[in-house]
């Protein structure tokens, strides 16, 4: 088969190679029409929205205020009760693109091809790059160890080539990008674009606390730090006092929980509730339990400002 290195440019006809990375709780509509305001892509998790009616009103406000294309993030897992839904939707709205994480991302491909919709996956290694290429993903995004979120384990150095050499569909790169060298680097390696998250958290535009904001500005790289206590999966998050106090493995008693043959779905089921819970609290009011979810690249994060600024230092250096 012929290699498709397109730059993401020419797939999804924008400026510049850029996609603004879905994140969890922190993503909206106002960043996602600043990110098309300024020649990038923004994409959104579905799971910002707690119900279907809410989505599909995001959607339709999405479709008349971007100025270009946006993407949807779905966890295409058994864990997303929404799910069925969430696709259908997104379907229905032609949006631009689906991100798919967490799970066989079969089904939306070839629900999304049918509607004209592409389908990116997340992928952390070859084997999962093979799969969702035979099954038909648009293109892959390379989800790598500097990343931000629940990161892989390949650096992007190991991880890009690897994909560009044994794949033949585009590789979008995934974490550790904080500024305009490592950008051109990452693009220098033949990635067809990045998804960039963590620097975008202190946006003028992103929903989230002052507190949270302010502690990208304030925290750098060195106090970022792997925790299980959230979803149970490693994820990355700012040491704050709290996360150091509480710890960032689970206890003796959550892996006994967490291994038994009876209990452990539902046990993992209130551990993602809970970790869920805690970071909407930490994301958007005042609490002492501050866990606030940012990947290492917070380090470049110097002020809060609008999307449109940190787009033009990324391009322009
Ligand atoms: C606060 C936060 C929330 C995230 N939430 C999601 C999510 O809901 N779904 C997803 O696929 N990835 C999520 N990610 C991962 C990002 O989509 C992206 O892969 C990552 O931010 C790239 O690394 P970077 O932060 O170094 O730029 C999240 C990352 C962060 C920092």
């Amino acid at each position: 088969m012929e290699k498709q290195n397109s730059s993401i440019c020419d797939i999804l006809n924008i400026k510049y190679p850029i996609i603004m990375a879905p994140m969890f709780l922190v993503s909206n509509i106002e960043m996602l029409v600043a990110a098309s305001k300024s020649g990038i892509t923004g994409a959104i998790p579905a799971l910002n929205f707690r119900t279907i009616e809410e989505f599909e009103i995001a959607l339709k406000e999405l479709k008349e205020k971007c100025e270009g294309p946006f993407g949807i993030n779905l966890i295409v897992n058994k864990s997303n009760f929404l799910y069925k839904e969430q696709l259908t939707a997104c379907c229905k709205h032609k949006v631009d693109y689906i991100i798919t994480s967490l799970g066989s991302p079969e089904e939306t491909i070839n629900q999304a091809h049918k509607a004209g919709v592409k389908v990116f996956c997340d992928v952390t290694d070859l084997a999962y790059a093979k799969k969702v290429e035979a099954l038909g993903a648009d293109a892959l995004i390379a989800v790598n160890k500097e990343a931000g979120g629940h990161a892989g384990n390949l650096s992007y150095k190991e991880l890009i080539p690897l994909l560009i050499e044994n794949c033949n569909i585009p590789v979008i790169s995934a974490g550790g990008v904080g500024n305009h060298e490592q950008m051109k680097q990452i693009l220098d390696l033949g990635a067809a674009g990045l998804s960039i998250g963590s620097l975008f958290i202190a946006s003028s535009e992103s929903g989230v606390s002052q507190d949270y904001k302010e502690a990208c500005v304030n925290y750098g790289a060195k106090d970022i730090v792997f925790t299980t206590k959230l979803s149970g999966s490693r994820c990355t998050v700012i040491k704050t006092p709290y996360v150091e106090k509480i710890g960032t493995d689970q206890n003796f008693l959550e892996k006994i929980l967490n291994k038994n043959k009876q209990l452990k779905k539902w046990f993992k089921a209130f551990t993602f509730y809970k970790g869920m819970k805690n970071l909407q609290n930490a994301a958007f009011g005042a609490t002492y339990k501050t866990v606030w979810c940012a990947g290492p690249t917070i380090e470049y994060v110097k002020e809060i400002k609008p999307i449109n600024d940190i787009v033009k230092s990324l391009v322009n250096g």
